[in-house]
């Protein structure tokens, strides 16, 4: 929402930011103290006794060393008085006498309003969830119907109570007299998708004699809801689920997502399903790293969302060919991402749901640890099973995988897969690397086309972010070479058009993909300046619209200097980094991205080699048998690089 300055001239944005000195907008709030070139006070944004908040006035920008909020003067704003972007500018107008043009006041208010009205669905759905578990553990009806078909299910009380599960009952207002009841007035009823209207106008349930399932986002709040039905032979749709509403866009959200999130990390892989049943039995047999896209395939957004967390995907299908075949192409969005994916094939007519109850949980975790297989060469083993002596058939199929092939950011991996490949499709390698090749230059292409149409992707609202900040692992390498774009990327570079070009052909060079995502969003705007030739400096960062781009620039930037004396200068701005040899540094760092990205491709493969060989599965060894040796030659080669280059 905050991203509606298109609506403001930019000429207007530009005389408030002049205006808005950091030093007199801070202190409003804040009383600081001169501390050499900067100043220092008490956060306004924790508790704290000693001050590690800092200002820079010739900069602009403030940062606290204690809870990390940094920014310009449009963040403090927005963070100190809970505004949205364009408010904040408007505050800031008000306070510099700066004129705010009539008309655009309809935009503060649909700005305000719109925020209002999310935080009254929220209000409304959390109720609601209550409501539903209410029916389900405390009304006789719920008791008898929705609670024993849970039961009957096999569902466990403590399962059924975490997950939130309820009831809505079989009526035609049971639910909307109760929250009439409430003061929940009929817009807001209807805008969440909880009630609806006849042709007459009359309101009526939405969820009417269904077991009740919650939809989370991933920090938690109750943001949709579905219902299923419970009688065999009801015609109505198997599930009702919320229609999009200002708190739920469908293809942004991951059923279960929440509950699994520390496990994927624990387990550096998550499982992905297609069903809320399944997602909640796996919980039950002691699979927590499992994620359901909802019946429908993923999108980038949903992809977004669990790079957050790892990097390896298992996708688990119900044991039906047809329906395999036709998810195939949605698996190539994943290997695009940059995820490593695996498949696994349930025994006919059966799903995670069904197959975790018949078995059991011991049974159910031995399967899936060793039925996973690659990917690609699932998908080999899949389609040459029709086409295995049709020349024809069979050069369909090599363009196919191959294609999948392409998808796949890392260029060692690439190779290893074109060999294993090739011995599987009895086919020379060369021929492969061939096709391989006309793929990629499409490929490519249509990655420019995207960086320069697109905003990037997903931006974390900024309720996330902190989320984000924190729950990311960090990876210094990420930041230090954004660091180093920030202060340097606007200056002359022998060959490129400035350092940033160089810097951005050197890691598209090296294939090496960032993955902090607030780290991507740097790069992925550094490349929008490159491609577009829009010039560019540093204070392009600190002052830009994007408020989570301008607070991380700050948060970048501002560095606790260790060498001054503590009690005099605490805090310093490396901006004005007069350092000569950076282009030294950015080698070093350049080598050093590559070092780690490597170290950890070494890591994950070791473990694939571990588990290929407990579990015997043949040709998941030899892929990352050769993987492993295309990493270690890599690797030598690299350490020989790094030798060479002097390090202080
Ligand atoms: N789905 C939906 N609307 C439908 C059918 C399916 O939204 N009419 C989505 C639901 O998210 C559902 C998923 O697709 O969880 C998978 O569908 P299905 O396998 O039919 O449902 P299950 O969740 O497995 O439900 P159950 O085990 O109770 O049959
Ligand atoms: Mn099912």
């Amino acid at each position: 929402m905050y991203l509606r300055q298109d609506l403001i001239p930019q000429s207007k944005i530009d005389e408030i930011i002049h205006a808005a000195n950091i030093e007199e907008v801070v202190g409003d709030y804040v009383r600081l103290k001169k501390r050499g070139a900067n100043l220092t006070g008490l956060c306004p944004f924790h508790n704290e006794k000693t001050p590690s908040f800092s200002v820079s006035p010739a900069k602009g920008i403030y940062k606290c060393f204690g809870c990390g909020k940094a920014g310009n003067s449009v963040n403090f704003i927005m963070e100190h008085d809970s505004l949205g972007y364009i408010e904040a500018l408007r505050s800031l107008a008000d306070r510099y006498r700066i004129d705010w043009p009539q008309q655009e006041n309809i935009n503060i208010d649909q700005e305000r309003a719109l925020r209002s009205e999310k935080e009254s669905l929220q209000i409304l759905n959390n109720w609601a969830a209550n409501y539903f578990q209410e029916q389900l553990w405390e009304s006789e009806e719920g008791k008898n119907i929705g609670l024993s078909y849970f039961e009957e299910r096999g569902f466990r009380e403590d399962i059924i109570k975490k997950f939130k599960l309820g009831y809505s009952h079989d009526s035609w207002d049971h639910f909307n007299q109760a929250a009439t009841q409430q003061q929940f007035n009929t817009d807001l009823l209807l805008k969440g998708g909880l009630a609806k209207q006849n042709d007459a106008g009359k309101l009526y349930d939405a969820y009417r004699g269904r077991v009740m399932f919650v939809i989370h986002n991933s920090l938690g709040k109750v943001i949709a809801f579905a219902g299923r039905q419970l009688k065999k032979d009801d015609k109505s749709a198997k599930y009702v689920n919320s229609p999009e509403t200002l708190l739920y866009h469908k293809s942004n959200e991951l059923y279960g997502l929440f509950f699994a999130k520390n496990a994927i990390r624990q387990n550096d892989f998550v499982y992905l399903v297609e069903g809320y049943t399944d997602v909640i039995s796996m919980h039950q047999a002691g699979v927590e790293n499992v994620v359901a896209s909802s019946g429908t395939s993923l999108t980038e957004n949903q992809i977004s969302l669990l790079k957050r967390h790892t990097d390896n995907v298992t996708v688990l299908y119900d044991g039906d060919a047809a329906g395999i075949k036709a998810s195939l192409r949605g698996i190539d969005m994943l290997l695009e991402q940059g995820m490593n994916v695996k498949v696994l094939l349930f025994p006919d007519g059966e799903d995670p749901d069904s197959y975790a109850k018949k078995v059991g949980s011991v049974q159910f975790q031995e399967f899936l640890q060793q039925e996973a297989r690659d990917f690609i060469l699932f998908k080999v083993k899949l389609l040459l099973q029709d086409a295995a002596h049709d020349p024809l058939k069979k050069a369909q199929v090599t363009r196919d995988i191959v294609e999948s092939i392409s998808k796949i950011p890392d260029g060692i991996k690439r190779m290893a897969f074109i060999r294993e490949c090739a011995a599987m499709l009895e086919m020379n390698e060369q021929l492969l690397i061939v096709e391989l090749n006309k793929s990629r230059k499409g490929f490519l292409t249509q990655k420019e086309k995207e960086w320069i149409s697109a905003e990037p992707k997903t931006i974390p609202h900024a309720e996330e972010l902190a989320q984000i900040l924190v729950d990311s692992p960090r990876f210094e390498q990420e930041h230090y070479i954004i660091k180093l774009l920030l202060q340097h990327g606007h200056k002359p570079c022998e060959g490129y058009a400035h350092v940033a070009a160089f810097i951005l052909h050197k890691i598209d060079a090296d294939e090496v993909q960032f993955e902090h995502e607030i780290m991507r969003l740097f790069l992925n705007e550094f490349k929008q300046l490159t491609l577009q030739n829009i010039s560019f400096d540093t204070d392009t960062f600190i002052q830009h619209a994007n408020p989570i781009i301008s607070s991380a620039t700050a948060g970048l930037l501002v560095v606790m200097h260790e060498m001054s004396d503590r009690w005099v200068a605490k805090f310093d701005i490396i901006m004005d980094d007069p350092n000569e040899m950076f282009m030294n540094d950015i080698g070093s760092a350049l080598l050093y991205l590559e070092k780690q990205h490597l170290h950890k491709l070494l890591g994950q493969v070791q473990q694939e080699l571990k588990e290929a060989q407990e579990n015997k599965k043949e040709e998941d060894l030899n892929l990352n048998m050769e993987v492993y040796k295309l990493l270690k030659e890599k690797q030598q080669e690299l350490s020989k690089k790094i030798g060479a280059v002097v390090l202080h």
